[in-house]
């Protein structure tokens, strides 16, 4: 039976591979980039325009739904997730890396429904590598079914994380801090790739045991979060509890053992939430 989301699914996979299509130009062309919070957190013309193309057509669809959408908030609109049917939209998740043409960069849209999560689209422009999951239908990357890593050791696993936008001695002490728990514990490597999203796929599809951040924000979370619960890999609070999409926080695996470990390595870097 079709769900009654379905028709918001198709049209997010449609915008994500258009979006896709504008960014893979962009990449290898000249570019007007922009400063936010601090000096790595950027913005170019094409993260806006890429965000106003999705959001106005998203709009013209579902003209009763609800946006949170990375440039609008950045430029002052409330980040609320309310009841409503919720898009959530990070228009280039890598945009340091799209400033550097390093190829790992992806168009993220999510959509939520009571406060739930129900489908997730991310799109690795450079390799045209769509991934997508709709709740209690499995996660999939361009066809393939996705599933996560069953590793519960952390001496065998390879871990992700993102480095966040605060550079202050204090916040790099705690973050180098953490990776260097998660090496003395043995694991068997510490990667960063800068972007949030495709490092929540990898782990999707097996290629890592674990991913956790300080600093990242819903837009980088939502979509790739169905991608992760559909591949049966858990996402969660990094102090064990719940996953809180507002508060700038995650650790993601593949088991619950694994999560667990991770999440008891770290000490906690504080970020402001999102929807304050
Ligand atoms: C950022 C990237 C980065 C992560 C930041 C995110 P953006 O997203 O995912 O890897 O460290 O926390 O905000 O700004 O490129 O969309």
């Amino acid at each position: 039976a079709g769900s009654p989301w379905d028709e918001c699914f198709e049209a997010a996979v449609q915008l994500a591979r258009r979006a896709g299509q504008i960014i893979s130009k962009a990449l290898t062309e000249e570019k007007r980039v922009s400063t936010k919070t601090s000096a790595a957190d950027l913005v170019t013309e094409t993260d806006r325009l890429v965000e106003d193309l999705i959001v106005s057509e998203l709009r013209k669809q579902f003209p009763s739904h609800r946006f949170i959408a990375e440039e609008a908030t950045a430029a002052g609109a409330k980040c609320e997730l309310t009841t409503s049917p919720t898009w959530i939209i990070d228009p280039i998740d890598g945009t340091c890396n799209f400033v550097h043409r390093f190829p790992d960069v992806a168009v993220s849209i999510g959509f939520a429904v009571h406060r739930e999560l129900e489908f997730g689209v991310v799109h690795h422009c450079v390799e045209e590598r769509l991934y997508s999951a709709r709740r209690g239908h499995g996660a999939f990357c361009n066809g393939q079914q996705l599933w996560v890593s069953g590793e519960t050791d952390l001496s065998r696993a390879l871990i992700l994380t993102e480095i966040g936008s605060k550079r202050d001695p204090a916040t790099l002490k705690l973050l180098l801090g953490n990776m260097e728990q998660l090496l003395l514990a043995k694991a068997h490597g510490v990667r960063v790739i800068g972007s949030s999203t495709l490092a929540l796929c990898h782990l999707a599809a097996g290629a890592v045991d674990a991913y956790y951040q300080f600093g990242l924000h819903c837009w980088d979370l939502a979509a790739a979060t169905v991608i992760v619960r559909e591949a049966g890999g858990i996402v969660m609070d990094t102090t064990g509890g719940p996953l809180d999409l507002m508060s700038r926080r995650v650790v993601a695996a593949g088991t619950q053992k694994m999560a667990t470990l991770v999440a008891q390595a770290l000490q906690p870097i504080s970020y402001e939430r999102d929807d304050v």
